[in-house]
């Protein structure tokens, strides 16, 4: 799993811009759909969706939807001496930028500075920074306005803790990845979806929703914690489980969706946390949305310093998240 984990947070896959990150996680799964004779598309907003055969008697159509793009910077600019100014895709904040190295799609790096370097104690706006890959003039750039990067750093291997950039939401990638190699027959029939541009308002996942017209949606994202110093007062820890999402800023959670995650959990013995995050919001509010309405809940991967260059997860999370959405998507689900 942490090396899965590595492979897919070292992508660069700005919202929108999702082919490399696709391609990767395409190569991983074909042969779990092959095996399975499941079906995989690609639909207009490139959100990757493998689909199995049509529910028993018993089952539910389940889309279960982890995005693959994650937040970057957008070329607004270049000036004759060779720095690029840029506008951000996704929640980008000015205080993770100073010195964050970039990976642009076609390969070039660079490094963000900004002005006013005599007052090193107030955090720039993101109109004070620019990107510097080491040109002296705009003949010799090799990017263009309208390109786009994203944050490069590589992963760190902590013992029960990662760290990386875009662990939001490549650590969802990952364990849905693992859930298709682990589920054998299923009553239910499950759209797996990697959902584009999520970091820009949930959009890949509403247009996946429509084509599906699911009976249940659930997302698998992260999640903020409230365990770090002065940190934000929220119930939820890293390294105690998932958490079952209650409320985001973007939905209040169907209670028998939530109900279905806690039972399924106490069953397994599986720890889990009780989540109500009160800024942000994840793919399921789109699922949730679409058409006449859909029952959605959200399963949230605990994580620190989300959207900065330095995402933390606990890896025992992670493996319990596993276990709960593979049970959970094999038990004939009603309402
Ligand atoms: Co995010
Ligand atoms: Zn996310």
């Amino acid at each position: 799993m942490k090396s899965l984990i590595k492979k897919l947070t070292a992508i660069t896959g700005p919202s929108g811009y999702e082919t490399n990150i696709r391609q990767v996680i395409r190569q991983e799964i074909e042969p779990i759909a092959a095996k399975n004779e499941w079906q995989i598309r690609v639909d207009a907003l490139g959100n990757l969706i493998i689909s199995t055969p049509p529910p028993k008697s018993d089952g539910a159509k389940i889309m279960l939807v982890a995005h693959m793009d994650e937040i970057g910077l957008m070329v607004t600019h270049v000036d004759d001496n060779g720095f690029a100014r840029f506008t951000t895709i996704g929640g980008v904040r000015p205080l993770n930028c100073v010195g964050g190295h970039v990976r642009f799609l076609n390969g070039a790096a660079g490094v963000i500075g900004q002005e006013n370097i005599n007052q090193p104690n107030i955090a720039p706006t993101i109109e004070q920074m620019f990107i510097d890959l080491g040109f002296t003039s705009k003949t010799e750039m090799p990017i263009k306005v309208g390109d786009v990067a994203a944050f490069e750093r590589p992963a760190i291997d902590l013992g029960k803790r990662m760290v990386a950039k875009a662990m939001d939401d490549r650590v969802g990638v990952a364990v849905m990845i693992e859930a298709m190699r682990r589920i054998k027959s299923t009553v239910n029939q499950i759209f797996f979806v990697f959902s584009a541009q999520e970091e820009v308002g949930v959009r890949g996942a509403t247009t996946a929703a429509f084509g599906i017209e699911p009976d249940i949606g659930l997302a698998m994202d992260v999640t903020r914690t409230g365990d770090t110093p002065k940190g934000v007062k929220m119930e939820v820890w890293l390294g105690k489980g998932p958490a079952i999402k209650v409320r985001d800023s973007g939905m209040l959670a169907d209670p028998r969706v939530v109900d279905i995650m806690v039972s399924t959990s106490n069953q397994l013995k599986i720890p889990y946390q009780m989540e109500v995050l009160e800024s942000g919001g994840t793919d399921a509010r789109a699922i949730q949305l679409s058409r006449a309405g859909v029952p959605a809940g959200c399963l949230s991967i605990p994580c620190r310093y989300i959207h900065s260059p330095s995402e933390m997860i606990d890896i025992d999370d992670v493996n319990h998240t596993l276990r709960l959405i593979t049970a959970l998507l094999q038990k004939p689900i009603s309402f």
